[in-house]
């Protein structure tokens, strides 16, 4: 570690810089007291903590340093005496002697102990003092990690000739999925503008500007319920690139991609492969599947073509899953609670089989003839002490029912390790069917550019037909999403058409959007990821929030500032806004 950078007037060395080269050296160190041991009436060990670790500083001469007090301290670096060498610090061979100790500020006793004992402490407590729990070394990895992927993700679009543009926060409000933020316009009372959901429509507007490939870590907005994955504000690595196919905006994110998981785990990951939607839903029934375990969807349906059991008989789609070696765990109650579960999901029911020396024992077992039985055995590979779980239902309800519960019992927590990257291309155009109008819903947003091979079948069977649209996968999350856009008003028109919005509600919504594409607009494609969840994989987090320097608590709030808070009067009068008493 150089020092060059980080020193300043006073400080020669960052904490964890002292060690046994430094010898003999006078060394001034500055940073927070992280824990003081008396020995005796004047002698006291005290480790002083810096971001980059924490060094243990001898002091004889009975300066008064409490918990997290600031100080300088300057001192003679020698080893530490036979027995004391502490194998946990990378400083432990050492201590700095003969300090004259400077107390810079003194400090409150803290809230927690700023250390690994917070991960313990009520998260709200935790943001409440963020600027503490920060102090802390998994804070400070986590915050800095995340600089590390903001770097190299930056310093990889600008390898690819990408150029940086930043696009309004204050925008049009558009339909484009989340609930939006509105912002009053205190010069027009009653307008809004609306917090950008995503640059989508400006971005796609610079390739129709020329400027052929766009990037921008941008921040974006969505009024959604919290999760793990989930804040009100996020980052987007978001792109955007003319005359294009899918395959260039794909290797082009890869590069970004892969170059940031090489920042920061020090290995670039293996060429990301690439699944269709149709077979990440065939196997794993989800279209964000986790390649890090087995247990995929088996298709079952020729087995039981005809088959006399009721529930299987003239279902379009019948599979199953096996967990190896779970039948005794999954007594009675737990598989009538699988069961609730996948109807829930919409399955009529869950048939459930456990195999065993003799045969499948199974509530239904009676009702399978023994070449049914023979070839689950087949199927599965099946042996004693497996579980196997079957779905039969139309397609779509089969795979989703039992991607979840092959989620449920195997999925390791989505920061542990490998890391699995999956593209998953040719999403559908269409997914389901407004219930009002019976028109078919879009995909992802209704400017994606169907597949060429399907144009075929636009009018005679809408639903199969495939989007040029692409999402990237990690452990289990949707990492973003993207596609080939539409670049011509009749291709728009046609799709417009296929959702039922009619060119004049087109023109209302999108007209300010659409009028560009008349004036020569490039082909072009994007894509966008969630910085954040990138982040929090990578640094072997569970919760974005803990990537995240001032995160929202799940209800949205931040305990540190108290937002959201409410407006005072005036202020509301000024913008014409009258508000409800608070709903109770
Ligand atoms: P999409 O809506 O799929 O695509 O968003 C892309 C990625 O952004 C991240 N993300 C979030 N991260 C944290 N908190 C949230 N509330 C949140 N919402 C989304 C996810 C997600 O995969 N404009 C399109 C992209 C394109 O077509 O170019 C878009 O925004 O990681
Ligand atoms: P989208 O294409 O914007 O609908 O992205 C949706 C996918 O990401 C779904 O598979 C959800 O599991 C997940 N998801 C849906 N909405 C969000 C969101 N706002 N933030 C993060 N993930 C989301």
């Amino acid at each position: 570690m150089s020092t060059s950078n980080r020193q300043t007037s006073m400080r020669t060395h960052m904490c964890a810089e002292i060690g046994d080269g430094l010898i003999g050296t006078t060394v001034s160190v500055c940073g927070w007291v992280a824990k003081r041991r008396e020995h005796g009436d004047k002698l006291a060990f005290v480790d002083l903590r810096d971001h980059t670790g924490i060094v243990q500083c001898v002091i004889d001469n009975g300066v008064d340093v409490r918990s997290e007090y600031v100080v300088r301290v300057t001192g003679v670096v020698r080893p530490r005496p036979e027995g004391t060498v502490n194998g946990n610090i990378a400083t432990g061979t050492v201590e700095i002697g003969e300090c004259v100790v400077e107390v810079l500020r003194s400090a409150e006793p803290p809230p927690f102990p700023v250390d690994q004992r917070a991960d313990e402490v009520d998260e709200n407590v935790r943001l409440q003092y963020r600027y503490l729990d920060i102090r802390r070394e998994r804070m400070q990895r986590n915050i800095r990690t995340r600089a590390k992927v903001n770097s190299a993700v930056r310093s990889a679009m600008e390898r690819q000739g990408f150029v940086e543009v930043e696009t309004p926060m204050l925008v049009p409000s558009t339909p484009e999925g989340a609930r939006e933020f509105l912002v009053p316009s205190r010069k027009e009372p009653g307008s809004f503008y609306a917090l950008p959901q995503s640059p989508q429509l400006f971005k796609q507007l610079l390739m129709v500007a020329g400027i052929d490939r766009y990037y921008q870590i941008a921040r974006c907005l969505r009024d959604e319920d919290l999760r793990a994955d989930r804040q009100y504000e996020f980052m987007q690595l978001d792109a955007e690139m003319s005359f294009v196919n899918q395959d260039d905006v794909l290797a082009a994110i890869s590069e970004a991609v892969l170059s940031a998981a090489e920042a920061v785990t020090g290995e670039r990951p293996s060429p990301i492969e690439r699944i269709t939607w149709r077979d990440a839903m065939d196997r794993f029934g989800v279209d964000k599947p986790d390649l890090r375990f087995g247990m995929e969807l088996h298709e079952l349906t020729s087995i039981f073509s005809a088959t006399e059991f009721k529930a299987f008989a003239g279902a379009t789609s019948i599979k199953g899953i096996k967990a190896s070696g779970r039948a005794e765990e999954f007594g009675r109650n737990k598989l009538d609670q699988l069961t609730d579960k996948a109807k829930k999901m919409g399955a009529k029911g869950l048939v459930w089989l456990k195999k065993t020396a003799e045969g499948y024992e199974s509530p239904v077992a009676k009702f399978l003839t023994e070449a049914e039985q023979s070839a689950l055995t087949s199927t599965f590979g099946a042996e004693t002490g497996d579980l196997i779980l079957i779905v039969a239902d139309e397609w779509m309800t089969t795979c989703e029912v039992l991607g979840q519960l092959r989620n449920d019992l195997g999925r390791p927590p989505v920061h542990q390790g490998p890391y699995r990257y999956v593209w998953v291309v040719e999403f559908p155009l269409f997914v389901g069917v407004d219930k009002e109008s019976g028109r078919p819903k879009p995909g992802h947003h209704p400017f994606c550019r169907p597949h060429p091979d399907d144009m075929d079948k636009f009018e005679t069977d809408p639903m199969s037909v495939r989007a040029l649209a692409y999402d990237l996968v990690l452990n289990g999350w949707e990492l973003g999403s993207g596609s080939i856009r539409i670049h011509e008003p009749e291709m728009q028109r046609k799709v417009f058409t296929a959702l039922g919005i009619s060119e004049e509600e087109a023109n209302r919504k999108f007209g300010f959007f659409l009028k560009p594409f008349t004036y020569g607009a490039p082909p072009h494609g994007g894509f966008a990821f969630g910085l954040d969840r990138l982040v929090a994989i990578l640094a072997g987090e569970e919760n974005i929030r803990e990537v995240i320097a001032f995160p929202k608590t799940q209800s949205g709030q931040d305990p540190m500032t108290n937002a959201p808070t409410r407006a005072e009067a005036k202020q509301l009068d000024e913008l014409g806004i009258r508000t409800l008493p608070p709903k109770t």
